[in-house]
C-alpha cells in the first residue's frame, strides 16, 4: 500500500494488453484523486485497456498507472441541467470503465453518437485520449466535457478546448483522463443496433488472435486522400510475415497478431519490416512502451 492507501504490486504487464506481450512493472491502482496525486509524484505511464499498446519485454521502469474504484464507474442517467429535449448530457463516466460494456449499454438505452466504435475493446480513457474509433464514429463525436488529472492538479475541459483529430485528442502524454460527461442524442435501440451492425460488418474480416489492432494510421496521400495502411500493406506482399511468433495477419495487412508465445521483439521487428517495405510514410497508430520514436513516426524527409 502507498502512502495514500493505493495497491502497489510488481506484476507481469502482458495479462493487461490484448496483445499479450509485456514484462513486469510496478502497477498502481488508483481509486482516489488523492491517491492520483501520490502516484504521479514520481515518473509514470497510464495504462488502460491496454488495447492499442506493446510493452517491451523487458517492462518499463516508471509506475503504471490503473484506474479503478470510483474511475471505473458510471453514471449514464442525464443530468437535467445540462440535458434538452434531443440532446442528452450524461453524469461522469470514469477514464476505467470498459468501452464495449458501455457501447452496450447506451444501445439499450436508446442513446445515440459512440454507437460507431463498438468493437474497440479499450476503456475510455485511453479511448479518449486517442480519439479512438471507425469509419462509422469516434469518441469526440460523444462527449461534452473532459476531466483531467494534471501534474499540475485537476481540470475539467471540452471538446472546444483541445485540438483533437483523427486518433487524436491533443491531451498530453502525461495527462490522465479521469471521467467524462458524455452528449448523446436521445434515439431508439433499434435505430442504435442497426448502426452498430454497420460498423461491426465492417469489422467482420478482421483478425481473431490476440492483437492489439491496426498499426498503422491511415496516411493522407500529396494528393490529400486518406488511403488504408492495411491496403498499402497488403500491396507490398506482406501478409502472413512472421517473425518469431509474431505475424501480419492474413486477414488484414494492418494486423500484428500474437500466435501464442510472440515477444515485443518480434513485434518490433515486424514494424521494422513494414517501414522499410511500404513507400509511403505511416505513422504509428500502437503505443510503444518505452518509446521507439524510430518506428513511430513517419520519416520526416518524405512526410508532407
Ligand atoms: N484492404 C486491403 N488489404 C488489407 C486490408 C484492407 O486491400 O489487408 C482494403 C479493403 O479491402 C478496403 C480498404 O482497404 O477496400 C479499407 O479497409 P478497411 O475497411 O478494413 O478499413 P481500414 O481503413 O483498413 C479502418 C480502421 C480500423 C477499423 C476499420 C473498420 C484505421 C487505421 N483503421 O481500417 O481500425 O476497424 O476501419 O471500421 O483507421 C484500429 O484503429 O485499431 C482499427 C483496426
Amino acid at each position: 500500500m502507498s502512502r495514500t492507501g493505493a495497491r502497489v504490486e510488481r506484476l507481469p504487464l502482458a495479462r493487461y494488453t490484448t496483445l499479450g506481450v509485456g514484462g513486469e512493472s510496478e502497477v498502481w491502482f488508483v481509486s482516489t484523486q488523492e491517491q492520483l496525486a501520490e502516484a504521479m509524484e514520481q515518473p509514470y505511464r497510464i495504462l488502460g485497456g491496454g488495447s492499442n499498446l506493446v510493452i517491451a519485454d523487458g517492462g518499463v521502469p516508471e509506475r503504471v498507472l490503473r484506474l479503478s474504484g470510483p474511475f471505473a464507474e458510471r453514471d449514464l442517467e442525464p443530468d437535467p441541467q445540462l440535458s434538452t429535449g434531443t440532446e442528452i448530457v450524461t453524469g461522469w463516466v470514469g477514464g476505467g470503465v470498459p468501452l464495449p460494456g458501455l457501447v452496450r449499454a447506451l444501445q439499450k438505452l436508446g442513446l445515440s453518437n459512440l454507437e460507431g466504435t463498438v468493437g474497440i475493446p479499450g476503456q475510455v480513457g485511453g479511448s479518449v485520449w486517442m480519439n479512438a474509433g471507425t469509419r462509422f464514429g469516434e469518441m469526440f463525436g460523444g462527449l461534452h466535457t473532459i476531466e483531467i488529472a494534471t501534474p499540475g492538479g485537476v481540470r475539467q475541459v471540452t471538446p472546444d478546448d483541445l485540438n483533437w483529430g483523427y486518433r487524436q485528442s491533443g491531451i498530453p502524454r502525461n495527462h490522465i483522463v479521469t471521467r467524462v460527461r458524455l452528449k448523446l442524442r436521445r434515439s431508439t435501440p433499434g435505430e442504435v443496433q442497426a448502426n452498430m451492425d454497420a460498423a461491426d460488418q465492417a469489422r467482420k474480416g478482421q483478425p481473431k488472435n490476440k492483437t492489439p489492432g491496426c498499426a498503422f494510421k491511415n496516411p493522407t496521400l500529396p494528393d490529400g486522400h486518406k488511403v488504408s495502411a492495411g491496403k498499402l500493406i497488403d500491396e507490398a506482399g506482406l501478409k502472413g510475415t512472421r517473425v518469431g511468433n509474431a505475424m501480419i495477419a492474413s486477414e488484414h495487412a494492418n494486423f500484428i497478431v500474437n500466435l501464442g508465445g510472440a515477444t515485443a521483439a518480434d513485434v518490433h521487428a515486424l514494424l521494422e519490416v513494414i517501414r522499410e517495405k511500404v513507400g509511403v510514410p505511416m505513422e504509428l497508430e500502437y503505443e510503444l512502451w518505452p518509446e521507439r520514436p524510430e518506428l513511430t513516426q513517419a520519416p520526416v524527409a518524405e512526410a508532407r
